[in-house]
């Protein structure tokens, strides 16, 4: 991979992520070499994770390796020492950190920092481990990524921004529909048009337009974590973007798709997350594999 740590979606190229999906694929069907034996992962999360934390863990089992899950609140980053501070400590101790953090910059330290690997395991900004394992949902649905539409309707959060990046580098055709507000960025679209691969990026604020003729209909909740006191108030910008059978009867055949949690009953109703075409569970259990063909790329590679 052309960069040492996945802070981003943007260090990848799309050569690396086609790599990444192949070898995940090839992971989950033939099983993994404990290519990361004797190899130690730190996990540090600022924030609540089920997934997220549990397949970083069972992914370094299945390579061979171990993860070390340190308590937030006890290395308290930035508070108790600076992040520089635990960056290198950690980097004489371990051989790769993901860290989930309420700010992007703290990955960014991390990694400017360390000598190991740093995986960004969700920030107020990206959440590229997701992305990868929602591509590699749709690869294992249908088939190929090559323009493939996928809709994402809710916010322009972390989720959504990773998203759009790694669309334009699989070739997917990637439309988000949000309120006004909450799109993603002017900056967000610019990066992800600049980028090689072959994908789209295109927003709208009307969610059957998003919908109509896409293969996938995907949707984040509308509070992130860390914006609960703004929940009240996003439940009324939101209303209208919730998927749902109304929705969803636009886009006949769409897979629904959602990273969880999931709010039911707000940004998607129980009956579409628990309906024939949800993949909700596969993008949850592809985690594993996503990360554990990024990590043996960035803790096993170049290494005797
Ligand atoms: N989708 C996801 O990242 O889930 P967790 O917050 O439970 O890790
Ligand atoms: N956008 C959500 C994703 C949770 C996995 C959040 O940041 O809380």
């Amino acid at each position: 991979m052309q960069s040492p740590d996945l802070t981003s979606i943007l260090d990848l190229t799309p050569e690396d992520i086609e790599r990444i999906l192949d070898t995940a694929l090839a992971m989950k069907r033939d099983g993994a070499a404990p290519v990361l034996q004797g190899r130690t992962l730190a996990l540090i999360f600022e924030k609540p994770s089920l997934r997220t934390r549990v397949s970083f863990e069972i992914a370094m089992t299945n390579l061979g390796g171990r993860a070390t899950h340190l308590e937030a609140h006890q290395v308290q980053m930035g508070d108790r020492e600076p992040t520089a501070d635990v960056a290198r400590v950690l980097s004489r101790m371990v051989h790769g950190i993901a860290a989930r953090t309420f700010e992007h910059q703290t990955v960014l330290d991390l990694a400017r920092w360390a000598d190991i690997p740093v995986i960004n395991a969700l920030s107020d900004v990206e959440h590229p481990c997701q992305a990868l394992a929602d591509l590699l949902t749709l690869r294992e649905h249908l088939g190929s990524l090559r323009g493939v539409r996928l809709a994402y309707v809710g916010d322009g959060n972390n989720v959504a921004r990773s998203l759009a990046y790694a669309s334009m580098m699989s070739g997917v055709d990637f439309v988000c529909a949000s309120p006004g507000g909450f799109e993603l960025t002017a900056g967000d679209i610019e990066r992800a048009r600049a980028l090689p691969g072959g994908g789209s990026v295109t927003l709208t604020s009307v969610p059957t337009e998003a919908v109509a003729g896409a293969s996938a209909v995907y949707t984040d909740v509308w509070t992130s974590m860390g914006q609960e006191h703004e929940a009240d108030d996003r439940r009324e910008h939101f209303a209208g973007f919730q998927v749902n059978a109304e929705l969803l009867a636009r886009a006949p055949g769409a897979l629904v798709m959602h990273d969880l949690p999931a709010h039911r009953g707000e940004e998607i109703t129980a009956e579409a997350l628990e309906s024939e075409r949800s993949v909700v569970f596969d993008q949850a259990e592809n985690r594993v594999f996503a990360q554990q063909a990024v990590l043996s790329m960035l803790l096993a590679e170049g290494l005797a």
